[in-house]
C-alpha cells in the first residue's frame, strides 16, 4: 500500500499528489513514469513522475481527470492509500549539454516537461520554455517552470493570459527571430506535438516527443501501446515514452488512442451514475 501524503488541486480538474514510495523516489529519473491501481479491481493508470524527493521518500504525480479512473483517483485525499504502484518505468530522458534546449509543454504535458527542463538546466543547457493551456485557469506550474528556465513564454488558446494563440506559434516566432536551437522537447496533446514537429522539421531541429498511447501491462508484452516510429513498431512502455518526433506516425497514434472511446464514455457514465464511489468500484 502506498499512502497519499499530500493531495491538492492545481487547476480545474487537475490534481497534484505526493505519494510515499521511497524505493521509486530513490531511482526515478526525468522522463520516467509509474503505473498505479487505485484498488485491487482498478484499471492500470500510467502517470509521469513530475518530481521526486529521495530524502522524504515521495514522488509527485500531476494528473488530469479525463475519464473514469482518473476521476476516481481525484476523489482520494491525503491519508488514503493507493493499492498498487510500480515504477520507475520507461527509458529516462537523454540528458546532456546540447546547448540551447526549448522545452514546450501543452496542458497537462507541462507536468512531464517540468523535470526535463530542470535536468536540462542542471546539465548546463540554456533552457527556453514555452508553456500553454486552453485558458488561464488550466495553466499549471508557471512558477516552477520560470525557476528552471532562462526564459519562459506563456500562451493561452483564448488569449485570457499571455500570448493569444498556440505554443507552436511562439516556437515559430523564436525560430524566426534567429535563435539557434539545438533540441526541442515537446510534450502535450498529440495534435500539439504533431504541429511542433512540423515547425521544427523544415529547420532540421531535433525534436523529442513523449507519447501516451493506451497502456495495459506496461511490460512490453501485451502490445497495447505499440506505435510506429521510423517505420518500425515500438512499444512506448519499454522503448519510450520519448521518441524522435520527426519519425512518429501520428496518424496511426491518433487512431489507436480513439479505439475505445465509446467504452470509456460508458465506463465514466456508469461510474458517475453509481455515485462515484472512490474505493471498491469495478473498472
Ligand atoms: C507514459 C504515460 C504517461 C502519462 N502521464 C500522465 C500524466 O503525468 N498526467 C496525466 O494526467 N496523464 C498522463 N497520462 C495519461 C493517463 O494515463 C490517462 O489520462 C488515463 O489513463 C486515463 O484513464 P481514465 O480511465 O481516467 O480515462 P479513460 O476513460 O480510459 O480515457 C480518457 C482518455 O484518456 C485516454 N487513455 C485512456 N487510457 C489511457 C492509458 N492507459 N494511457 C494513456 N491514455 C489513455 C483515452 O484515449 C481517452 O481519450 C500518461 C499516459 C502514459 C501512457
Ligand atoms: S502496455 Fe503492453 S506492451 Fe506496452
Amino acid at each position: 500500500m502506498f499512502p497519499i501524503v499530500e493531495a491538492k488541486p492545481l487547476a480545474a480538474a487537475v490534481k497534484q499528489f505526493k505519494i510515499a514510495a521511497p524505493e521509486i523516489a530513490k531511482k526515478r529519473k526525468p522522463g520516467q513514469f509509474i503505473v498505479l491501481r487505485i484498488n485491487e479491481e482498478g484499471e492500470r493508470i500510467p502517470l509521469t513522475m513530475a518530481d521526486a524527493d529521495p530524502e522524504a521518500g515521495t514522488i509527485t504525480l500531476i494528473f488530469q481527470e479525463l475519464g473514469k479512473s482518473t476521476e476516481q483517483l481525484g476523489k482520494l485525499k491525503a491519508g488514503d492509500m493507493i493499492s498498487d504502484l510500480i515504477g520507475p518505468l520507461g527509458v529516462p530522458t537523454h540528458i546532456e549539454k546540447f546547448g540551447t534546449v526549448v522545452c514546450v509543454g501543452g496542458g497537462i504535458g507541462i507536468a512531464p516537461v517540468y523535470p526535463i527542463a530542470k535536468a536540462m538546466r542542471e546539465a548546463g543547457n540554456t533552457v527556453l520554455s514555452i508553456i500553454g493551456a486552453r485558458t488561464k485557469n488550466l495553466l499549471i506550474l508557471e512558477e516552477e517552470m520560470a525557476k528552471v528556465s532562462h526564459s519562459l513564454k506563456v500562451s493561452t488558446d483564448d488569449g485570457s493570459y499571455g500570448y493569444h494563440g498556440f505554443v507552436s506559434d511562439i516556437l515559430q516566432n523564436v525560430i524566426d527571430e534567429g535563435t539557434t536551437i539545438n533540441l526541442v522537447v515537446a510534450i502535450g496533446p498529440v495534435p500539439m506535438m504533431r504541429v511542433i514537429c512540423n515547425v521544427t522539421r523544415n529547420q532540421k531541429i531535433k525534436t523529442v516527443v513523449s507519447l501516451n498511447p493506451i497502456m495495459v501491462d506496461a511490460t512490453g508484452m501485451c502490445g497495447a501501446c505499440r506505435v510506429t516510429v521510423g517505420g518500425r513498431t515500438r512499444f512506448v512502455c519499454v522503448d519510450g515514452p520519448e521518441f524522435d518526433g520527426h519519425e512518429v506516425n501520428f496518424v496511426e497514434l491518433v487512431k489507436r488512442q480513439r479505439a475505445y472511446l465509446d467504452q470509456e464514455k460508458l465506463s465514466l457514465e456508469t461510474f458517475r451514475h453509481q455515485g462515484g464511489a472512490c474505493l471498491g468500484g469495478k473498472s
